[in-house]
């Protein structure tokens, strides 16, 4: 615990030079962020499900038909606020998260849709979560016709004992049954989510996991860890069924296991998480370089500042009735900030070009960060020639375990304070 705190408390400083990053409750200046931008990616949250689930750290809450529709004509007027200051600008991504998107299919996600495409030059196909238990025939014909061409579906494990702890509404025979009905239609990718490291999972069950991946037909698998978000319930239903959280060393055996398995059946490592089959183009949530966020609990990033609106749908759409923005809280980040923050996301998806941080920074990639490459290029965790830095597997894995001990942190401390509190006086995170 001691070495972890100290690992993160002297790499955090050395990399971003700050001691406390504070996000402020003053909304920030929008029109001169906008004015700098060539193109940008859209973020669309949907902060509802049909059930809650016990180990998910997202924003959302339980689904009513009402609340739904009053939560898209909030979305359609923060577009409206946001249509002059994007202006023309090329939209050249757009990701539909959640919480579940697929709960809104015949609750106002067609409304919010079509806003989207008639007040921004979109310039791009859709890429969207959905929940296995959504994606009847139907619905999987209007999710098409909505434009999405990029579909991941929440599986989460195929073995019915770990769909039960996870306390997931369907067997593994539906949940196969969706993926190929998915698959049959022929989007341009199609990916699957899983959570290993499940309690008591073995090995085989993980071999078990991926090789039925592959023989499902899937472009992608996403497969995390179980990660253990304090603020949710998770822990109390680990500490009342005994279950016991892996280490490191157990995930990265298991992650090894799914590695040799999609290598073999021809994908690439996309994310440290993610495998995509050779030629198909990747399905990307996180990774976009700048984005404008709409919807509660949507975050923005536009080069030097970050900000978040409210967590809380009724004060979301409450702002958004009266007129306002409903951001909640802003942080401005130095050079040195966007800079970090720029290695932390190409790290995660484990290969970048020297040349996109001189395109982003103006600056020369190895006079800022080559000699912390080459320390980690002799250590085994990344290979590098002039133009390109690429992680081994081991350096995938080790490097985001290093990033995880601020990452974890900050989001489980901003992310609790930011649900309990629609609009948070403040909040200072030490590094
Ligand atoms: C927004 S959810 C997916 C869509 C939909 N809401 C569903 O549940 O099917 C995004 C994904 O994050 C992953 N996830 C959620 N909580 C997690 C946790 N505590 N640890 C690891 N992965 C998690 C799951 O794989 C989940 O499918
Ligand atoms: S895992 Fe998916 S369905 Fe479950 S609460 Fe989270 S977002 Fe909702």
């Amino acid at each position: 615990m001691w070495l972890k705190r100290e690992i993160r408390r002297r790499l955090g400083r050395l990399l971003t030079r700050q001691r406390r990053l504070v996000l402020a409750k003053e909304p920030p200046h929008l029109e001169s962020r906008f004015a700098d931008l060539d193109s940008l990616g859209l973020y669309l949250h949907v902060p509802v499900c049909r059930q809650i689930c016990p180990y998910c750290p997202y924003s959302r809450q339980l689904f009513a038909p009402d609340l739904a529709q009053r939560y898209a004509g909030a979305v359609i007027r923060e577009i409206d606020l946001y249509a002059d200051l994007v202006g023309g600008r090329p939209v050249t991504s757009f990701y539909i998260g959640g919480g579940t998107p697929t709960t809104m299919l015949h609750h106002g996600l067609d409304r919010m849709l079509e806003h989207i495409f008639a007040r921004f030059n979109m310039r791009c196909d859709i890429h969207m979560e959905s929940h296995p238990n959504d994606l009847t025939p139907e619905n999987l014909r209007i999710i098409s016709s909505l434009g999405v061409r990029h579909l991941s579906i929440g599986v989460e494990a195929l073995q019915d004992r770990h769909l039960k702890a996870l306390h997931r509404p369907y067997t593994v025979a539906q949940v196969k049954e969706a993926v190929g009905r998915a698959v049959g239609v022929g989007f341009d990718c199609v990916n699957v989510d899983a959570i290993f490291a499940l309690p008591d999972q073995t090995l085989s069950e993980v071999d078990e996991l991926g090789r039925s991946f592959v023989k499902l037909g899937v472009d992608q698998v996403a497969a995390y860890p179980l990660f253990e978000f304090p603020y949710t319930r998770w822990k109390e239903i680990a500490r009342h069924n005994g279950y016991k959280a892996f280490g490191a060393l157990a995930k990265r055996r298991m992650l090894a296991v799914l590695e040799s398995i999609f290598y073999d059946a021809g994908f690439r490592r996309t994310s440290v998480w993610a495998f995509t089959r050779h030629g198909v183009p990747k399905y990307c949530s996180v990774t976009v370089p700048l984005y404008l966020g709409l919807g509660a609990a949507g975050g923005t990033y536009l080069k030097d500042i970050f900000y978040l609106n409210s967590f809380d749908v009724p004060a979301y759409v409450a702002a958004l009735d009266r007129g306002r923005l409903p951001i909640a809280l802003s942080l401005q980040l130095s050079e040195q900030m966007q800079m970090a923050g720029w290695l932390y996301w190409r790290l995660y998806e484990t290969r970048f070009r020297k040349n996109d941080f001189c395109r982003r920074f103006g600056r020369d990639f190895d006079e800022v960060y080559g000699r912390y490459i080459r320390a980690l290029a002799l250590l085994g965790l990344v290979r590098q020639n002039e133009d390109e830095v690429v992680c081994t597997d081991g350096g995938a894995y080790w490097l985001h375990w290093i990033e995880d001990l601020f990452s974890i942190d900050y989001v489980s401390r901003l992310w609790g304070i930011c649900s309990r509190d629609p609009w948070p006086e403040g909040v200072a995170l030490e590094v």
